[in-house]
């Protein structure tokens, strides 16, 4: 069952992930070589509090951080730790609050220093993925046509769509109905309403689109070991087209 939102509570989403998307800006300007990806999950934990913000990942299905830090071949759900990262490096950083009892959720890809053109091709065109979705997101609409504008975009560039993981319907819970895969057909799913909010959010792998996950139960990995990128946004459809939630203000 897809929840609808009343326009109160729509505001109530853009306060939730303006603070997420406050705190991946402030994060990525922390990339550099050298710095340790608990160091991320620390700070983004300590930005959230004090903004009155609960992380949102940090005790879901038992999950013990508050940041995911994907790096190169690592898809989503990457563990903090003592690694450090180095320069040509990419790295996914998802984050979650809960505020005033609804969720915000968003991802970016950055490179660490300088990167390779394939990664940088990669990520440019996971970001540019992640758009022509959203730009499908509109009244009217089916469910199938996002996710088919990404997987087209993606495959286009000779990249491959993440099967294994979608993206979700947000609000008062992190998961809500519909699941929103990156890929499909066009014309085929649900058709869109106003007042849905959605996280849309391509995972997008060099090579196979086929990944593995490893034996900590979370990391999911490229199953070939090629780079692999992540881009999310949280947006809702209104009568006046989509409204991301999740961009700085
Ligand atoms: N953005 C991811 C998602 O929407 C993050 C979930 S990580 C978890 O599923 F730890 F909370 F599961
Ligand atoms: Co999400």
């Amino acid at each position: 069952m897809v929840i609808l939102k009343s326009p109160e509570e729509i505001e109530k989403l853009k306060a939730s992930n303006g603070i997420v998307a406050d705190i991946l800006s402030e994060l990525r300007e922390m990339i550099r070589p050298g710095i340790t990806t608990i160091e991320l999950d620390i700070y983004s934990e300590e930005l959230a509090l004090k903004r009155g913000a609960k992380p949102a990942f940090k005790g879901y299905m038992g999950y013990p951080f508050s940041l995911c830090v994907s790096v190169n071949n690592e898809v989503v759900h990457g563990m903090p730790s003592d690694r450090a990262l180095e320069e040509g490096d990419i790295v996914s950083l998802d984050f979650g609050v809960c505020y005033n009892e609804y969720y915000g959720d968003s991802a970016i890809t950055i490179p660490v220093g300088k990167s390779s053109d394939i990664a940088k091709r990669l990520i440019g065109t996971t970001r540019k993925a992640l758009y022509c979705g959203i730009e499908e997101a509109r009244a009217g609409n089916r469910l199938g046509d996002i996710s088919a504008a990404i997987q087209g975009q993606v495959e286009a560039a000779g990249f491959s769509v993440v099967r294994d993981f979608v993206g979700h319907g947000i609000g008062k819970s992190l998961h809500e109905d519909p699941q929103i895969p990156n890929f499909g057909v066009r014309g085929r799913g649900i058709k869109l309403k106003p007042g849905m909010v959605f996280a849309v959010e391509p995972m997008v792998n060099e090579g196979t689109y086929k990944i593995k996950v490893l034996n900590d139960g979370w990391t999911a990995v490229t199953f070939d070991g090629k780079l692999s990128a992540h881009f999310e946004h949280s947006l809702a459809i209104t009568e006046n087209g989509p409204v991301i939630l999740s961009e700085v203000a």
